[in-house]
């Protein structure tokens, strides 16, 4: 079984980006710079946030984390958003999710500017991404598509089965992968006989957010499989995804390990994206 490895692949892409951002910033006197907004103290999400900014500074790029305190109203929020939408030395925004149950996440990603979407996930972003002319891909999906292409895995043909429909994963995962000439089917936790669909699939993206729930018995042989999820699992803490990897050697095609699969090309992908929202502005992508 090939072992699709994210972490080298990450290595490869942030390799590519220290030229660029090198380049970006001789022309511009300053590095492409990402603004990432963190509401509220969720220990988790604090980690994602810092190693964003740490990977950003690792390929010469810039970012600010803005720490709101949980109580923070919608309006306050908002004001920020606009605040960095209309600030010049700001190319990429996010705000990380998820966010305390009194704020509205559709609000925010109304107002975040599509030229500064980092993530991806903004209805403008969204909007492209569907109707077939993406402007930023979210950046897990887009992660994925960078794997699969890197090992020289077509899709093209493919019948392929996404499990999980979030807006950040299973959604843009499929539009991607049907954008790739895949033949996609989004199952989801109201799919009767999960496994009659993934078990009949060449590729199988598992976003379902469940530790540990397909295995060996789930999947075709020779079936090529992608695993979205991260968990904590059993008395010691171990990281793990949604499939049983430890199953799939000597049955499946190719498979991605939790953790050092998919994890590492989000961010990956989300410095790509911000790198390209610079340049973008900067007009470094015109003809
Ligand atoms: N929380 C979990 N994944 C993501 C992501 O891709 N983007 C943001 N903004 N928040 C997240």
């Amino acid at each position: 079984m090939l072992i699709l490895n994210g972490k080298d692949v990450a290595k490869e892409v942030r390799a590519t980006l220290v030229p660029r951002v090198a380049s970006f910033k001789e022309k511009n006197g300053r590095a492409p710079h990402l603004s990432v907004v963190i509401v509220g103290e969720d220990s988790a999400s604090q980690v994602y946030v810092k190693n964003k900014k740490l990977a950003c500074e690792a390929v010469g790029m810039t970012s600010t984390i803005h720490a709101l305190p949980v109580q923070v109203s919608q309006q306050e929020l908002n004001e920020k958003i606009r605040k960095l939408n209309s600030d010049p030395l700001v190319d990429g925004i996010l705000v990380q999710f998820p966010l305390p149950k009194h704020l509205c996440a559709e609000e925010v990603l109304k107002l975040i500017s599509e030229s500064k979407d980092a993530d991806g996930l903004t209805y403008m972003s969204m909007g492209h991404l569907l109707a077939g002319n993406p402007l930023v891909n979210p950046c897990t999906p887009a992660g994925v598509m960078t794997i699969l292409r890197h090992y020289g895995l077509s899709v093209e043909g493919l019948k392929v089965v996404v499990v999980g429909r979030s807006n950040i994963v299973g959604k843009p995962m499929a539009l991607m992968l049907n954008a790739a000439n895949a033949t996609v089917t989004i199952c989801h936790s109201k799919t009767v006989n999960l496994s009659s669909y993934t078990r009949a699939a060449d590729l199988v993206v598992v976003a379902a957010g469940k530790a540990r729930m397909l295995g060996k018995e789930d999947f075709k042989q020779g079936a090529i499989i992608i695993d979205v999820g991260i968990h904590r699992d059993g008395p010691n803490g171990k990281l793990c995804g949604d499939v049983r990897f430890e199953e799939l050697q000597g049955w499946a095609k190719a498979a991605t390990p939790v953790p050092g699969g998919v994890g590492p090309m989000t961010i990956a992908t989300l410095l790509q994206n911000t790198c390209w929202l610079a340049e973008q502005k900067a007009g470094l992508h015109k003809t």
